[in-house]
């Protein structure tokens, strides 16, 4: 079996220099989440025409959707600058109230993973997020006096793959809360004969299309896809991606005509002919197919519960009807009855 695996969206090395040359700069070609795009478009107009920083921003959703990116482009068009940073880098209160007080007017702070920040650092936050300002205590016992020091105004853009992991009082302190969505075929595609154009890559449009539609909608994926068949394109073929190249190198790399890869599979043949099709929680479905718990909910379910294959109910992950006939698995009468009853209130909960 290959175990390599293409789709997980986490980043690695190699992606890292080539996402950096393919990352766009502007909102005009940031494809896609038109629905934070534009409103967040709105703010920054807003706030420049009032020179004050923009309000903080925080933006969630699975890995290799565009926060990163989004969070340059915002920085970008408000011709501020940017400082990157990420939730476990800062270990201590002093070191975040060093990065703040050196910042400029109407700078961006970035914090990546915002949801790892302990505790204290994130108290050092609060005041600087809510007045601009950062409270010291000195002294000790009856002599204790609290100082404040003013820093610059200044906007924090959150990102983070679980803002169901962000404290109240946090979350609370953006003004701006931005969730990424997956991108559609036609995006994707979009993404795709753009960053073509970048590498130089020739590429047929349907097989633009091939790819986005195995890319799980995942930019990051989609990318990572594109060099792949494009190195097959040239051993295999005469350097140009067609369609018929695009499915020959996908099904090599064992990625089916929806996105799914092996882990994808071994977590659906797992719910449905291990556990009789669920319910089964995170944990038991991690052990029985030896993927992490966090890899499982960041990774592989946003996928799997937008093609409507599986859902969560409080008692854990279910198999839907489409994951049955996807994998080609027989379901009983009775069993399809209660499915779609289940699939209908989940896609009424979801809407
Ligand atoms: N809307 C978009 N339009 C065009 N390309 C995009 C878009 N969003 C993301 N990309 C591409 O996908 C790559 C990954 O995006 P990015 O690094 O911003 O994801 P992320 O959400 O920050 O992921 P992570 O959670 O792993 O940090 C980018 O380098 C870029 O090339
Ligand atoms: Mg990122």
């Amino acid at each position: 079996m290959n175990e390599e695996n293409f789709i997980s969206s986490s980043k690695n090395l190699v992606d890292e220099a080539i996402e950096n040359s393919l990352r766009p700069n502007n909102m005009s070609d940031y494809v896609g989440q038109t629905k934070i795009k534009d409103s967040i478009s709105i703010y920054i107009k807003a706030a420049k025409s009032r020179h004050e920083a923009l309000d903080h921003v925080l933006l969630f959703g699975p890995p290799g959707l565009g926060k990163t990116t989004l969070s340059h482009i915002i920085a970008n068009e408000l011709g501020a600058q940017l400082r990157i940073t990420s939730g476990p880098a800062i270990e201590h209160a002093a070191d975040l109230a060093a990065i703040l007080t050196n910042l400029g007017k109407n700078d961006v702070l970035f914090i990546d993973e915002i949801h790892r920040l302990n505790r204290a650092v994130e108290e050092v936050l609060y005041p600087a997020m809510e007045d601009f300002a950062l409270d010291f205590v000195v002294g000790k016992g009856p002599a204790a006096k609290s100082i404040r020091l003013k820093i610059q105004p200044f906007t924090l853009i959150g990102a983070t793959t679980r803002a169901g992991m962000l404290t109240g009082p946090l979350r609370d302190r953006f003004g701006v809360l931005g969730r990424l969505e997956l991108y559609t075929d036609k995006e994707l595609a979009s993404i795709l004969h753009r960053s073509a154009s970048i590498l130089g890559i020739k590429i047929e449009p349907e097989a633009e299309l091939e790819i986005a539609k195995r890319s799980r909608g995942t930019p990051r994926i989609a990318n990572r896809l594109l060099k792949r068949v494009r190195d097959y394109a040239q051993v295999k073929g005469k350097g140009v991606i067609t369609t018929q190249i695009a499915k020959d190198a996908l099904k090599m790399m064992e990625i089916d005509e929806i996105g799914l890869d092996f882990v994808d599979h071994r977590l659906l043949s797992a719910i449905i002919d291990k556990f009789q099709g669920g319910p089964v929680g995170l944990e038991t479905l991690s052990a029985a197919t030896g993927e992490e718990a966090s890899t499982i909910e960041d990774v592989y379910e946003p996928y799997l519960m937008q093609l409507g294959f599986i859902a969560r109910t409080n008692r854990g992950r279910v198999a839907l009807p489409r994951a049955y006939k996807h994998l080609g698995r027989f379901i009983d009468n009775e069993k399809l009855d209660m499915l779609q009853k289940l699939e209908q209130t989940n896609q009424e909960t979801t809407k």
